[in-house]
């Protein structure tokens, strides 16, 4: 017979969780769905727009293309976890500042990218921010705005004011 459910444990947000998930069930659907972690969004569910970019094992992926069985043992991380911490504090009020959102559907995933750009490469150009924003898509902001908001937080934790 084939198994059409699996128990997995994976540690979200630092909390572990051990549940049974349908084997077809994407991340980002268990989290939104199961644990009730919304502030990762559902747009192309495939792989396209970034709306459901999370982070596991410390990278970003894309929710939409990874089932949730396959993350059994892993650590996973939200919006809500990088939020709750003041990792990304600075991002968020930069976004606020430079009125980097519009509706605000692409912006969790905005978030994590640019918070992974900026651990990687502290001091990007503006060129290097687009491009690597590029798997994120935006249909409000035209990104001019998104740019301006990292690049300044870039700026400000090498300590040159904006
Ligand atoms: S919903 Fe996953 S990339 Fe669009
Ligand atoms: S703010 Fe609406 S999609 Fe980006």
């Amino acid at each position: 017979m084939i198994e059409r459910s699996t128990e997995v444990t994976i540690t979200v947000n630092g909390e572990v969780v051990t549940q049974r998930v349908e084997a077809r069930q994407h991340l980002v659907d268990f989290l939104r769905e199961e644990l009730q972690l919304t502030g990762s969004h559902v747009g192309c569910e495939h792989g396209v727009c970034g709306a459901c970019t999370l982070r596991v094992e410390g990278r970003i992926v894309r929710g939409c293309l990874m089932l949730a069985a396959q993350a059994d043992g892993l650590r996973v991380e939200t919006i809500e976890g990088l939020a709750e911490s003041g990792e990304i504090a600075d991002l968020q009020a930069a976004f606020l500042e430079r009125n980097a959102l519009q509706c605000g559907y692409c912006t969790p995933g905005m978030l994590l990218t640019a918070a992974e750009l900026l651990a990687t490469r502290p001091c990007p150009s503006r060129a290097e921010i687009r491009a690597y924003l590029s798997g994120n898509y935006c249909r409000c902001t035209g990104y001019q705005a998104i740019v301006d908001a990292i690049a300044a937080v870039a700026a400000r934790r090498q300590g040159r004011l904006t």
